[in-house]
């Protein structure tokens, strides 16, 4: 199969589409997807750099989120059938025309939505809307500020807590960023590159935000947490800026604020029942068109380096994703 390989470890052009990389073999209670869109996120370049948390050896294919059709199942294994569209993660592998997965770990694809859109939507709204419904248990009319909301789990964020009924803040790095976020349901933007942001967060919400999501860390995040109200909450949920905050604590104590984390797999482990029932909410409001991830760009399968480059340096807005469709005609 064609695949984009990583043999040793490096920056993005390390990778190298190969024609003839074998096919991974189809293990019980397995199925074979053939991939037609995987998204492009930053632990993939981790990953290829080794400078991830987990470790991938060489070689492998990279590549974490995917969408394409079942041709494979192994024996025993009831659904899904053969032909059925799917989407889903893995550590690595998705950037090659051929994937092996557990069965379970298969979502349907909505007829409405479109290999890209499915592949992007994997985890990035799946996130924001555990941290949403469940962690910060966001009610109608409060006012939500989205850090880092020019990214995947932020402009979901911003998506998702406008449905959910509230008013949200969106916090970015550029202008541009901003009207995107904009036009995902933020009512209010903020440039923290155009000013101190406490002081436009206070300007923005006088009467101070109820929740803070913040999936970027660093210097966001305090001055994110000092405008919430008495009783407000602050969900850590990821440190993008490379550096993880160190609030103070009279800080909590003075302002009576909650903080709170979300991590997935802690999550999927001790909250099962929520996790379902916020899966089965989720997805219809995907299918019924309701929300979806916004992909800032796509990518041809053949530039999977120019498509890491992309993520590496920070120019993505929303979801990049690399299309294998016209593989699919070869
Ligand atoms: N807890 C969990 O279970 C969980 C689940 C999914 C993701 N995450 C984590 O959440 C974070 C965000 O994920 P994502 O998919 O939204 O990432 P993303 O699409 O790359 O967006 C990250 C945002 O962070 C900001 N940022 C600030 N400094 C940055 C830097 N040095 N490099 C890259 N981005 C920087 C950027 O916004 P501005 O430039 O506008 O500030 C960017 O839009 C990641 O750390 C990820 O690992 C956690």
């Amino acid at each position: 199969m064609r695949a984009a390989v990583c043999r040793r470890y490096g920056g993005p052009d390390v990778v190298m589409v190969e024609r003839d990389y074998p096919s991974p073999d189809l293990g019980d209670g397995h199925v074979r997807v053939r991939v037609h869109a995987a998204a492009v996120n930053f632990p993939d370049v981790l990953i290829v750099a080794d400078k991830y948390q987990m470790h991938a050896s060489v070689p492998f294919v990279p590549g974490s989120e995917f969408a394409g059709v079942v041709t494979e199942v192994a024996a025993g294994v009831s659904a899904p059938a053969a032909g059925t569209r799917v989407s889903g993660t893995c550590f690595v592998g998705a950037f090659g025309e051929e994937l092996v997965v557990p069965a379970g770990a298969l979502t349907a694809v909505p007829d409405a939505i479109d290999d890209q859109h499915a592949a992007a939507f994997g985890v990035a709204h799946r996130t924001a809307y555990h941290v949403l419904r469940s962690v910060a248990k966001v009610q109608p009319g409060e006012h939500v500020i989205v850090l880092g909301a020019g990214g995947g789990v932020g402009l979901a964020g911003v998506q998702l807590a406008a449905v959910l009924g509230a008013t949200v803040t969106a916090v970015a790095s550029s202008d541009e960023k901003l009207t995107v976020a904009a036009s995902f349901g933020a009512t209010n933007t903020v440039n923290h590159r155009s000013g101190p942001l406490r002081q436009s967060l206070r300007d923005a919400l006088p009467g101070g935000g109820d929740v803070v999501i913040d999936p970027v860390g660093g210097d966001l995040s305090e001055p994110a947490l000092r405008t919430l109200r008495w009783g407000g909450r602050f969900v850590t949920v990821g440190y993008a800026s490379g550096e993880i905050p160190r609030i103070p604590l009279n800080l909590i104590l003075l302002k009576g604020v909650h903080v709170l984390g979300f991590h997935f797999i802690d999550f999927a482990t001790h909250a099962p029942d929520e996790l379902a029932r916020n899966e089965r909410e989720v997805l219809e409001l995907l299918a019924s068109q309701r929300i979806g991830p916004y992909i800032g760009a796509s990518f041809p399968f053949e530039e999977v380096v120019s498509a890491l480059h992309y993520v590496a340096e920070g120019q993505a807005i929303g979801k990049v994703v690399l299309d294998f469709g016209h593989l699919n005609d070869s």
